[in-house]
């Protein structure tokens, strides 16, 4: 029987803090969450304008991937998830912060965040886990809980892109070979094209700045209440940093051998050696973290990982 709700589903999930690590995104080491986190981090902080005094809101921080490498960086954190399993996991690796928020959402809703309260907001990995519907509400609720002038980043799959299309690929073979009688899973990965995105942003009453489509993920930072000087100003400044936040083709292909291996379709060494010659590239770097994580984290799948062979 599948799970009928995003809490049964996501608190299975994370059942324990490795669990969750790996739910958020395949992570499932203490070391590659970090080295993934900061990375999301650093180009959410550049496509926010991050100020130290600001007030920033994760819709779905889960096990606080990222929140635990903003949290300095900020005046306060406050990190929302529907699971409360993720929300235990995430208080645990925030400890010893004293600018920690953290909310359990009862439904696809922030009404515990007062109206105008936030100086950003932003969203990983999540909106491309719901419903269109469950999206374009919590658009609204960034639109009603961002100050007037305030900044938020959100993404999600991009099916227009061809490794976006062929991750979508796997998501319909799967449902090909399911038991029809059940209903599909409901976190389930979603995808949109940028002008779909777009359009859910505007119709929430959001300035969409800019929208990144030029990897398998659609990147879009909003405003709520811009005027015409500080719309300007941020398309400049986000033109000026996109090589900091768009991911690069480059990372959306080896992003696809890392879903190669998750689904079977090849092994661990065979990703890691076509690494090689791309030493040296922060891309290759960050998916050899990510290759050698998975691989380490089974042994029983993929035969004994190179450390213990003696490499
Ligand atoms: C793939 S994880 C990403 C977590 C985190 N953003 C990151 O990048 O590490 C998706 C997260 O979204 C949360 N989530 C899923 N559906 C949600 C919903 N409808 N409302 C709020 N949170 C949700 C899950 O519980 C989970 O923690």
């Amino acid at each position: 029987m599948s799970d009928t709700s995003y809490r049964a589903v996501w608190d299975r999930r994370s059942s324990d803090d490795l669990a969750a690590l790996e739910a958020v995104d395949n992570s499932g080491s203490e070391a590659v969450a970090q080295a993934t986190g900061q990375r999301a981090a650093s180009a959410i902080a550049q496509a926010v304008a991050l100020e130290p005094e600001d007030v920033v809101l994760e819709l779905g921080c889960g096990a606080a991937r990222i929140g635990r490498e903003l949290v300095g960086r900020c005046g306060q954190y406050v990190g929302t998830d529907i699971s409360p399993n993720m929300i235990r996991v995430a208080s645990r690796r925030l400890a010893g912060y004293d600018n920690v928020r953290l909310e359990v959402l009862e439904r696809t809703s922030l009404s515990m965040i007062a109206n105008d309260s936030v100086d950003k907001a932003y969203s990983v990995a999540v909106l491309c886990h719901m419903d269109k519907e469950d999206l374009f509400l919590y658009l609204n609720e960034f639109a009603r809980i961002l100050k007037p002038g305030g900044l938020a980043y959100v993404e999600t799959w991009n099916l227009a892109d061809p490794v976006g299309w062929e991750r979508w690929m796997y998501e319909v073979n799967y449902w090909q070979r399911a038991d029809h009688s059940q209903r599909k899973d409901v976190a389930r990965n979603q995808f949109c094209v940028a002008e779909e995105f777009q359009l859910y942003a505007e119709r929430a009453g959001l300035d969409v700045l800019v929208c990144f489509r030029d990897s398998p993920w659609l990147q879009m930072v909003v405003g709520r209440d811009l005027d015409a000087t500080s719309r300007k100003h941020h398309r400049l400044r986000l033109a000026e940093a996109r090589s900091e936040i768009a991911y690069t083709p480059l990372f959306g292909q080896l992003f696809l051998d890392c879903i190669r291996v998750i689904y079977g379709d090849i092994h661990p060494l065979t990703a890691l050696k076509s690494l090689e010659p791309m030493a040296g590239r922060p891309e290759a770097e960050l998916y050899r973290i990510h290759i050698q994580g998975l691989w380490d984290q089974d042994p029983d799948r993929y035969g004994p990982p190179p450390e213990s062979q003696g490499r």
